[in-house]
């Protein structure tokens, strides 16, 4: 199969997308988020090829992307004031909600589970496309399992050339890292995956906020949990990463006491001179979080090469957007952190 690439401003390309999408076609579409690998959310066929070229386990259900808020009643039933709320506060925009699915919703895209995850992307070409079809958009972020998220369209081609029929390039994600999940379906709404969205922008609007063990721990791959995507080891080159938590200058007696040929560092732009003789790699400034957000997978993505023995990397702390990148990275890292404070 060819893949082709269209840009949004091809005429045909919200036709072309959507005629795909209503034929059962995968499309990679993208998001101020991610690319997501799309599907009709409807189809089962449809959505079983997105686990299929994904590689994908059964047990992790998809995303329903929709081009308006209101197209929530279409798929969800029993929805909370709050969720109303959220969307008026951050539709179009990276918060994805989990809510009680209706019965058109098939078991495939949900995993058998009886909720949905809904979200409505601040992408226009996406949302056109979503419009068109006239059906929901089932996508998972579009990179193969396990590795890091895709947010360009050649990480997109990289992944899965001759193996989807369309890639629309929308440019760089904006964002950078995937939506924030929140489930409104227990008594109080609970963070399952930090993302775009800060807690504190969540709670300003929801006035609590509950934080799933998954996000902040690492979970055994056979425990039950809410978001079952939080299980895998995720966002990862195949090297062992290490977190080098600690002040500027700790971290780098340390990372130099350890380093080997073959390492890399992955570290803030303003860090670059001081890792100059060990192979530094920048996702961008700790003075400005959103560019690490923005940096952060296409630096993930470029350290995942066989060449690559063993990445120390540098983390921004605090809240706000930082909060999702320690979340990835400490996932990258399968949790491993060193404080260099303590390590000398
Ligand atoms: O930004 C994003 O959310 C991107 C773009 C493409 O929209 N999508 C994305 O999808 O990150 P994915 O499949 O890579 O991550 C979705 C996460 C998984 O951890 C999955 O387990 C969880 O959402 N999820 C989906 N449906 C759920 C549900 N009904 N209940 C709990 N978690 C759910
Ligand atoms: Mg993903």
């Amino acid at each position: 199969m060819e893949t082709q690439i269209l840009r949004p401003d091809d005429d045909m390309v919200v036709i072309t997308a959507a005629m795909n999408l209503t034929a059962g076609n995968l499309v990679a579409l993208p998001t101020e988020t991610v690319y997501g690998l799309g599907a009709n959310g409807l189809n089962p066929e449809a959505v079983a090829k997105i686990f299929q070229v994904k590689g994908r386990p059964q047990d992790n259900p998809l995303i329903l992307h929709i081009a308006d808020t209101e197209q929530m009643e279409l798929f969800c039933h029993d929805i909370p004031e709050s969720a109303w709320r959220l969307a008026e506060a951050f539709w179009p925009g990276p918060l994805t909600m989990v809510l009680p699915a209706k019965e058109i919703v098939p078991k495939c895209t949900t995993a058998g589970l009886p909720t949905v995850a809904v979200r409505c992307p601040d992408c226009e070409i996406t949302r056109q496309i979503i419009r068109h079809a006239k059906i929901p958009v089932a996508a998972p972020s579009a990179n193969i399992s396990g590795k890091p998220s895709t947010t360009t369209a050649q990480h997109v081609y990289d992944d899965h050339n001759g193996k989807i029929p369309l890639i629309i390039d929308g440019g760089p994600c904006r964002v950078g890292v995937e939506s924030t999940i929140v489930d409104l379906t227990e008594e109080r709404p609970r963070l399952l995956r930090p993302g775009g969205i800060t807690p504190e922008q969540l709670i300003a609007v929801l006035g609590d906020l509950i934080v799933d063990k998954a996000v902040t721990a690492q979970i055994d791959k056979d425990a039950v949990v809410k978001a079952p995507g939080m299980k895998y080891r995720h966002y990862a080159p195949d090297c062992q990463v290490i977190i080098v938590a600690g002040s500027r200058e700790k971290a780098a007696n340390y990372i130099h006491s350890q380093y080997q040929a073959g390492d890399r560092v992955l570290c803030f732009e303003e860090e670059l001179p001081l890792y100059a003789c060990c192979n530094p790699l920048s996702y961008g400034k700790e003075a400005d979080v959103e560019s690490l957000s923005a940096g952060l997978f296409a630096a993930l993505r470029e350290l995942d090469d066989p060449a690559v023995h063993k990445v120390y990397a540098r983390c921004p702390e605090g809240g706000g957007i930082a909060y999702a990148v320690q979340n990835r990275l400490k996932k990258a890292a399968a949790f491993q952190i060193v404080d260099a404070e303590a390590a000398l």
